[in-house]
Formats: structure tokens, C-alpha cells, sequence
């Protein structure tokens, strides 16, 4: 009986760990150099990372993080995955910071009015005019994924495409906010920020990843500074997404969001909203509420069939795996013949395929 007990016990807890995708850079693949820039803006000045340099008619992906976070700790993982590089090389990288979340940033003065998501949107034509980049495709999570919508929604023609991860459209309702008021009571910004970045399954399970970023976010030297950026997502309209309707993104978008993740419904909710021949949507299984830092080689795919979507990856940057999946792709497509159809792209955690999808489509995946 005891044995039988202490080995539930273990089966129990096996289930409970997370595997976080590995696989750095090989040997000699060295990271690319970065340059960091600030500029002014009617909101403030904002900071951002360029690595790589421009390619000849290609956009910029353009990256905006989730609060809490800043380019590096959002975003690291995924780009500098090994399957990742053969992608990048194709193109230069933006990599914003939101005002005060650069490393070694001060903390802002009492009384400082941080910008609205909305304003924080307004601030990208200005780098991007200071680079003199005409267009872009843009990476976002949560709060990031609704700073690119909004500058979407604002300069359609200067976005190509977007994947959004954790996206919630909405604005908060009063249930909501009472909510957030009632746990407001019990638990700090940093708990609460957490409790927005993953899975209560995941906090309560305290892997390493939680442990790490639970140590970044308590003890952030700007932590003020992420209060705020936090309040401007809590304060966020409505993006008013309407299917059919005027306001909605008119470029290829990829919605990304893992099960049991803190945003799935919203997720799902913003897929029945936005237009299903530009729309795809990847619901990953075993991800958490950062698949970008848990599952960088399955994002990576799916960011692969996306922009092969676009005409951006020749099938001769294709791995031989994802070749031969591609092949299948193709062939469901033509059998299917309209680009209003949803679609759906399935991939397995277990063998790690990716069956069927592309942009332009609605995918969804459950590993
Ligand atoms: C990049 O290569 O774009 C990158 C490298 C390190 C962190 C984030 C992005």
C-alpha cells in the first residue's frame, strides 16, 4: 500500500513538470550583434533593439513584449533557438522596449502619466521612421500583441503581418475589475503580473522557468515602472474587432495561445472576430501562458509556415521535415480550393508534427 501510495505520489508529480524546449545556438552560430537606440516621441522616448541589417524589399519584424517583461526576457528564448536562425537571417529585427522597461532603465519620477497602450502604439511610426523602415511583421505578446493590433488597426498598410500571442482585445468589464480589485487585496503587482503571464497550474508547480522569472519580476529595480505599463493594460479599450465590420486587420495574422493558459478564451473569442481567410490560430497543448519561453521549436514552425504563407521562407530554407509537411499543406489547400474555408493545423507534442496550415487561414492545434 505504501508503495503503491509514495509511487502515485511520483506519477503525480512527473505530470505536474514542464518540459521547456531546449536547443541553444550551435558552436559558432554567435548571436548577431546588437544596436540600441532611443528616440523621442510626443509620449516620451522609447528604446529599442535592432539586430541584423535591413534586407532589400523584406519588412522588419517588429517585436512588442508583455508587461513584466522586457525584449530579452520575452523574447530571447524564441530567437535565439536554433531551428530559429535560418528564419531571422532573412530579415532585420526590432526588438521595442515599452518606456522604462529597458535594462538599467530609472525609475519614473512620482506623478509620471505613462502612456496608454493606445499612445504606446503611436510611438512606433517614430522608430520607424527614424530607421526608415516602411514595413513590418510584427511579434507580440499580451499587452505587445494589443500595442501591434492598434498600430495595425492605425497604419494597415504599413503591416504585413502579425503573430499575436495572449492577445485580449477587450477592454476590462466590471466584472473584471472587481476581480482584479478583490485580488488586488490578497497579492502584490508582482504576484498579480505573474498570475497574468502563466497558469495558475504552472505557478503552483514552481518549476525553474516560474522560479526565474518569479526572482526577475519581484526584485526588478523598475518594478514601479512595470506598475504603470501594468495600469495602461488594465485601462486598455476595447479593440472593437467586428468580423465584416470596418475595424478589423486586413493583414495575414497568426493568433498563438497555449491551453490552460490565463488568455485562451479571450484568444478564442478574437479568432471569431477577425477575418478567417487572414486568420490562423494556434492553440498549442503543454505550452503555458509563454509559449514562446516553453515551446520556442513549436512557435518556430508555426512562425516558418506563416511567413512561408507570405512568400517570405523559399521551400530551400525549409528543413526536410517541415518539406515534406509543407507538401501536404499544399496539396489540402488545392483540394480545397477557396481561401474562405477555416482550416485547421494540427501538431502532436508526442512526435513534435505539425500536419496541415498556413497563413491566410484559420489553424487551430491541439498537441
Ligand atoms: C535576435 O536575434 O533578434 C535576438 C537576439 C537576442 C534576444 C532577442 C532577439
Amino acid at each position: 500500500m505504501e508503495n503503491g501510495g509514495s509511487r502515485q505520489a511520483t506519477m503525480a508529480e512527473l505530470q505536474e513538470v514542464q518540459i521547456t524546449e531546449e536547443k541553444p545556438l550551435l558552436p559558432g552560430q554567435t548571436p548577431e550583434v546588437a544596436k540600441t537606440h532611443s528616440v523621442e516621441t510626443p509620449y516620451g522616448s522609447v528604446t529599442f533593439t535592432v539586430y541584423g541589417t535591413p534586407k532589400p524589399k523584406r519588412p522588419a519584424i517588429l517585436t512588442y513584449h508583455d508587461v513584466g517583461l522586457n525584449y530579452k526576457s520575452c523574447f530571447q528564448s524564441l530567437f535565439q533557438f536554433g531551428d530559429m536562425q535560418e528564419i531571422i537571417q532573412n530579415f532585420v529585427r526590432v526588438h521595442v522596449d515599452a518606456p522604462g522597461m529597458e535594462e538599467g532603465a530609472p525609475v519614473f519620477p512620482v506623478g509620471y502619466q505613462y502612456p496608454s497602450l493606445d499612445q504606446l502604439a503611436d510611438m512606433i511610426p517614430c522608430i520607424l521612421q527614424y530607421l526608415n523602415f516602411s514595413t513590418i511583421i510584427g511579434i507580440g505578446v499580451g499587452a505587445g500583441a494589443y500595442i501591434l493590433s492598434r498600430y495595425a488597426l492605425n497604419h494597415q498598410d504599413t503591416v504585413e503581418g502579425l503573430v499575436l500571442i495572449n492577445i485580449d482585445p477587450n477592454a476590462k468589464g466590471w466584472m473584471d475589475w472587481a476581480a482584479h480589485k478583490l485580488t488586488g487585496l490578497t497579492s502584490s503587482i508582482s504576484e498579480m503580473i505573474l498570475g497574468h503571464l502563466f497558469s495558475q497550474e504552472e505557478l503552483s508547480g514552481n518549476s525553474e522557468l516560474i522560479q526565474k522569472y518569479r526572482n526577475i519580476i519581484t526584485h526588478a529595480p523598475n518594478l514601479d515602472n512595470i506598475e504603470l505599463y501594468w495600469n495602461s493594460y488594465n485601462n486598455r479599450r476595447d479593440l472593437n474587432f467586428e468580423r465584416g465590420g470596418d475595424i478589423t486587420l486586413k493583414c495575414p495574422v497568426m493568433l498563438v495561445v497555449g491551453d490552460q493558459a490565463p488568455h485562451e478564451d479571450a484568444v478564442v473569442e478574437c479568432n471569431s472576430k477577425l477575418d478567417p481567410t487572414q486568420t490562423s490560430f494556434l492553440k498549442m497543448a503543454d505550452s503555458g501562458g509563454q509559449p514562446q519561453l516553453t515551446q520556442p521549436g513549436k512557435l518556430t514552425e508555426a512562425i516558418k509556415y506563416f511567413l512561408q504563407g507570405m512568400g517570405y521562407m523559399a521551400s530551400s530554407c525549409m528543413t526536410r521535415l517541415s518539406r515534406s509537411r509543407t507538401a501536404s499543406l499544399t496539396s489540402a489547400a488545392s483540394i480545397d480550393g477557396s481561401r474562405s474555408r477555416s482550416r485547421t493545423m494540427s501538431q502532436s507534442s508526442e512526435s513534435g508534427t505539425l500536419s496541415s496550415g498556413a497563413p491566410g487561414h484559420t489553424m487551430e492545434v491541439s498537441c
